[in-house]
């Protein structure tokens, strides 16, 4: 069992009278993180690569952030490559594959992904590179792998997918996937971004090509990080300067450099995380912090899913269950008679600050017809949100949708 208190007492944010439920939006950061950030700031923030003193304390500083988003994300510190954001390392991602590519190749997205993991790529299309959407079951709004086999050709260069989406919660089965891309020699970029704050991760497990997140969802700063196997990363071509050598990992990917303090605020990330279970002794490993965090999410979201499922005007967004196999604890639902928008303003009014809209996940939202509904309203717990904010919740949701209708 996850000590709460103690959880708590590592986000000063969390001290506020708000239930703060908009963290697929974004976590709040943890204190080592915020720690590490000042103490970059006040002691060595200087440029990086040089003899002198400070500057060999701030390079250490930001090679140990980018050793501890490896760890974070099961990789070598060299397969790491470090954005502004995912959307900026998509992109640039994108980039930097498509000269390997030829016209009338292909790549694979879906109309489940948040736009970052659809857009970059689509946007090939211009140069020729077809595109394929791999498209959600109707009834649970999950990727299915046997509907990704159907669309797989000699053609198909790129599978991009997402490990979870950020509206309906759900998990993909990733290695089902990625075996199936691989067997058909093509190359996956998976979107973590929605998962990574609540499972712990493993890209050789995954058999991910590329698989990326933003830590500002995962309790630190605004990074975006991305795998890359660094086979793949060797074979592609760079898109830093001329000068910089085709084996300089990850550089050749990070043109003009990354965000010092802010990278060298990563580490605070991992410590916490092993502040978990650790009850004053050794740190837990990741994989331990991240059971708790699993278990304690699936008790969260359990009673929340109980409320909506039994509500007759609300449409949960996918599948009801709470198992942590199975989801994380991010719910999206809509009210009969009611646009989406209508409902975060009431929640507002009682302390609970939850959001409505499509979420840039805006083709399965306007697949599901509900654009002019103004999208979902979506409830993202993580493992800090207490079992008394979650009955905040379903007692402000029970006042604001009112009583069930007389049929
Ligand atoms: C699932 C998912 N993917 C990608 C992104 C984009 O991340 P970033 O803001 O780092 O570009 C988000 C942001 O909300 C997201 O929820």
């Amino acid at each position: 069992m996850l000590d709460l208190d103690h959880v708590r007492s590592q986000f000063p944010a969390l001290d506020t009278p708000w239930v703060l439920m908009d963290n697929a939006g974004g976590s709040v950061p943890c204190k080592q993180v915020i720690d590490r950030l000042h103490g970059f700031l006040t002691q060595h923030p200087v440029q990086l690569g040089a003899s002198y003193g400070p500057s060999v304390d701030a390079s250490a500083a930001v090679a140990s952030g980018r050793s501890a988003a490896a760890e974070l994300l099961g990789a070598t510190p060299e397969e790491v490559i470090v954005g502004a954001s995912s959307t900026a390392l998509v992109n640039q991602l994108a980039v930097a594959l498509r000269p390997g590519w030829s016209e009338g190749d292909e790549v694979i997205v879906t109309n489940v992904d948040h736009e970052t993991n659809v857009g970059a790529w689509r946007r090939l299309e211009a140069s020729g590179i077809i595109l394929r959407e791999w498209r959600v079951r109707p009834d649970t709004c999950e990727l299915h792998p046997d509907d990704l086999a159907e669309l797989l050709g000699e053609r198909t260069r790129l599978v991009a997918f997402t490990h979870c989406s950020n509206i309906v919660g759900s998990i993909t089965d990733v290695r089902a996937c990625t075996a199936l891309a691989r067997a058909a020699g093509a190359l996956t970029c998976v979107d973590a971004v929605a998962y990574a704050p609540h499972r712990r991760v493993d890209v050789r497990a995954l058999g991910v090509d590329f698989y990326f997140a933003s830590l500002y969802k995962v309790y630190g700063p605004h990074v975006g990080v991305m795998f890359g196997r660094r086979e793949v990363l060797l074979e592609t071509g760079s898109i830093n300067h001329f000068f910089v050598g085709e084996g300089e990992l990850p550089r050749k990917f990070e043109p003009g450099g990354v965000n010092y303090e802010l990278v060298a605020s990563l580490p605070g990330i991992t410590e916490y995380l092993g502040t978990l279970g650790a009850e004053g002794g050794e740190p837990s490993t990741l994989e331990r912090a991240f059971e708790l965090i699993a278990a304690q999410e699936e008790a969260l979201v359990a009673p929340l899913l109980e409320f909506l499922s039994a509500h007759p005007l609300v449409a949960l967004v996918g599948d009801a269950s709470p198992s942590s196999e199975r989801r994380v604890p991010t719910v999206s639902f809509t009210v009969e008679g009611r646009a989406a928008s209508e409902i975060p303003p009431l929640l507002d009014e009682r302390g609970v600050a939850v959001r409505f809209g499509h979420f840039y996940a805006y083709r399965l939202i306007r697949d599901l017809g509900l654009l002019e509904r103004d999208g979902v309203v979506r409830v993202s717990l993580v493992h800090y949100n207490t079992p008394a904010e979650v009955a905040r919740l379903v007692e402000a949701l029970a006042e604001v949708l009112g009583p069930a209708p007389v049929v």
